[in-house]
């Protein structure tokens, strides 16, 4: 048997163990890990740490996002920015717009993404309406075809469902074997207090995060637990943002309820200060949820520590900073109400991660690759992804742990004309990603031709 190629020589995370060895790769797989391997190329590694390739389980790619904005990224320069950033795997969502049903969202979002993917890509859907069509006909059939989780909102005009539909996709989730996931805030107590802020004058970026303070999330955070409890089935939290809400995925698991956790960079590096920046330049950092403050950084660190957190994902939402601020664009952009929510970040998540986790000598390599590839894949039932191991799929990434860099937006990928992270320095980079075997970034430069795939996934979480 010769060897496709060999990755000689690099301190290999894989599972609960790191050790120094060569890994072989034959037909895009990882086919043997040893020592003294030869095949037709050779990396040398020697120095460098080889971990699963990233999979980044929360991105917003190409989504239709309001009259006069459109998201940063297609999928070209969305999974360029993911390569880049070490990842072989993103996780975007389908979203039906304008009377589209499931079905058709689903054909139209493969269609932006046919050729153009640099990293292999696997869908979730958004869940927006529950009349007979979706629950009954769509959502069933395209779990068959292994689009088996998908996100609701508890927020948003236009996106949210009520308690009566969540508890109807649930038991749809719990019928045929998916994963729902929720983004648990609660929209009539921020319509109350945004009205309240807007009728004071408060319509600064700041009263954005002012206004989706932290009991917002940590209700919607009980009540979700609360509704997968009588829905009775698993529930993912995404994009947790503070310690009292985690304290609610913390009592409902002393439940017996089966609740997965997400965060992201944006909740252990970034505050609502960031928001209340001179002029517009707060725009830059509106997600939801909002970024905290210090404190709640070190609720969220604590529950990395304890591994209360499953998944470290970016929710990548990347939008112009001249379109929210653009003079031409539709709307008093000025109000915070107006501002499209969310940050790219798709590119930054494991260098940030690795430096404030790995380098900072608070989280070990193995907790990190779990937290950025390996309970993604579990969680979401990526069978071939997610490990360094014999018969994964070869998604490795090679990171230099001595690489010192300043994030800046003119070395980045995205589409986004910002990011959150300027001049934030890091310890620790990515200075290869491959993908099924093959160099997709090299020193930072994107590989091609784009071969990224799509992916099915059988529902692991739920199964099992
Ligand atoms: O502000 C955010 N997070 N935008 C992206 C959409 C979502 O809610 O995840
Ligand atoms: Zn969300
Ligand atoms: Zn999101
Ligand atoms: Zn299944």
């Amino acid at each position: 048997m010769t060897l496709d190629l060999v990755i000689r020589g690099a301190r290999v995370v894989s599972g609960s163990s790191v050790a120094t060895c060569d890994i072989g790769v034959l037909g895009g797989r990882i086919a043997t890990l040893g020592t003294g391997l030869t095949g037709d190329q050779v990396i040398d590694a020697a120095g460098l740490i080889a971990m699963p390739g990233g999979i980044d389980s929360h991105v917003h790619i190409a989504q239709p996002s309001g009259p006069g904005i459109e998201m940063a990224d297609d999928f070209a320069s969305a999974t360029r920015a993911a390569a880049c950033g070490g990842n072989t795997t993103v996780m975007p969502f389908c979203l039906p717009e304008g009377g589209q049903t499931l079905r058709e969202a689903v054909a139209a979002y493969r269609a932006k993404a046919n050729g153009q993917c640099l990293t292999d890509v696997s869908f979730h859907l958004i869940v927006t309406a529950t009349d007979p069509v979706t629950l009954g006909q769509d959502l069933p059939a395209l779990i068959a075809q292994g689009l088996t989780s998908f996100k609701v909102f508890m927020t948003y005009q236009g996106m949210r469902l009520s308690d009566a539909e969540i508890l109807q996709v649930m038991d749809v989730a719990r019928a045929h074997g998916a994963l729902t996931m929720v983004h648990a805030e609660n929209e009539d107590a921020i319509e109350f207090l945004r009205d309240k802020a807007e009728r004071a004058g408060d319509i600064a970026p700041v009263h954005h995060a002012r206004t989706r303070p932290i009991p917002v999330e940590r209700e919607a955070t009980h009540r979700a637990t609360a509704l997968a409890e009588i829905a009775d089935v698993p529930v993912m939290i995404v994009h947790v943002s503070n310690g009292a809400a985690l304290d609610e995925i913390r009592r409902a698991r002393g439940r017996g309820v089966r609740v997965f956790a997400e965060t992201c960079p944006q909740y252990i590096t970034l505050t609502a200060d960031d928001l209340d920046r001179a002029g517009f330049e707060g725009a830059k950092w509106v997600c939801s949820p909002p970024p905290r403050d210090t404190d709640e950084q070190g609720a969220i660190w604590a529950g990395l520590d304890q591994g209360a957190f499953d998944v470290f994902s970016s929710d990548h939402c990347p939008f112009r900073f001249a379109d929210s601020a653009g003079k031409d664009a539709p709307g008093a952009r000025a109000a915070f109400r107006n501002i499209p929510n969310g940050i790219p970040g798709v590119e930054t998540r494991l260098p940030i991660l690795f430096s404030e986790g790995v380098s900072k000598g608070r989280m070990s390599l193995t907790t990190f690759a779990a937290l950025t590839a390996t309970n993604h894949a579990r969680i979401y039932g990526l069978e071939h992804k997610g490990a360094i191991a014999i018969g994964k799929d070869a998604d490795i990434v090679l990171w230099d742990p001595r690489a010192r860099r300043a994030i800046t937006q003119a070395a980045l990928h995205h589409g986004a004309d910002y990011t959150p992270w300027e001049g934030f320095e890091v310890t620790g980079w990515p200075v290869r990603t491959i993908l099924r075997g093959r160099t997709v970034m090299l020193d930072g430069a994107p590989v091609g031709p784009p071969e990224g795939r799509h992916i099915a996934r059988a529902c692991a979480a739920v199964t099992a």
